[in-house]
């Protein structure tokens, strides 16, 4: 995919404030600190559209990022981080909830994994919630960076151990925002699914 234009759109907590303009989407989900809004600075070479950080819980609406005028990302808040409030956590999981059950223009879905640790239970939740809405599934292992290479096959085994990866619409690709590891076949999955 070629990247010519990107910018950032707008910030939503519901429907309402969605874009109107029903362009697909593709939304990414993932544990706080795992590396969502690295990802969407990475494929659109640009140093800090979506805002990272090394403390978690960064990012706290549904930003939507435009681009080529043709498609959003949609950067998620992220899910497991304990110093949120319980009532906090309950709004982000309604937040995504509302937002992955409702949305038509959704064509798919990045779960994002760090490659240093087996899926987490939240991982697993949000992967057979996915799997059950039927949203197709793009499961990326990210900071490769920090993984040796004499353990990186380790890496799929992991995965393979707590999700089941054998359905149809679920891919899956290793990945860094340090090396840019995979960052083409990241572009060439989003381009698939927004073409359908
Ligand atoms: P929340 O917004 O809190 O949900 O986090 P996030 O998933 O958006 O994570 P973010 O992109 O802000 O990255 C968290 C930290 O991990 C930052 O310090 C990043 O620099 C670092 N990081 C992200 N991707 C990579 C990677 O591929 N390799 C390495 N080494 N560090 C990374
Ligand atoms: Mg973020």
């Amino acid at each position: 995919m070629i990247i010519r234009s990107s910018e950032y759109a707008v910030s939503a907590v519901k429907e309402k404030q969605y874009p109107k303009d029903n362009l697909p989407e593709i939304a990414l989900a993932g544990r706080s600190n795992v590396g969502k809004s690295s990802l969407i600075n990475t494929l659109l070479k640009r140093k800090n559209l979506a805002r990272t950080s090394s403390q978690p819980g960064k990012t706290q609406t549904l930003n939507f990022y435009l681009v080529n005028d043709d498609f959003y990302l949609v950067d998620v808040p992220g899910y497991g981080y304990a110093k949120v409030s319980q009532k906090r956590r309950q709004e982000f999981g309604e937040m995504i909830q509302d937002y992955l059950e409702t949305r038509l223009n959704l064509k798919g879905l990045i779960i994002l994994i760090d490659s240093r640790h087996e899926p987490t239970k939240d991982d697993i939740s949000m992967y057979e919630y996915a799997q059950y809405l039927n949203i197709p599934i793009l499961v990326v292992c990210t900071k490769m960076d920090k993984i040796k290479k004499s353990q990186a096959n380790k890496v799929m085994a992991g995965l393979r151990k707590k999700l089941d990866l054998n359905y149809d619409h679920v891919t899956v690709l290793t990945f860094s925002s340090v090396t840019k590891f995979h960052v083409t076949e990241l572009g060439n999955w989003i381009e698939d699914k927004i073409s359908q």
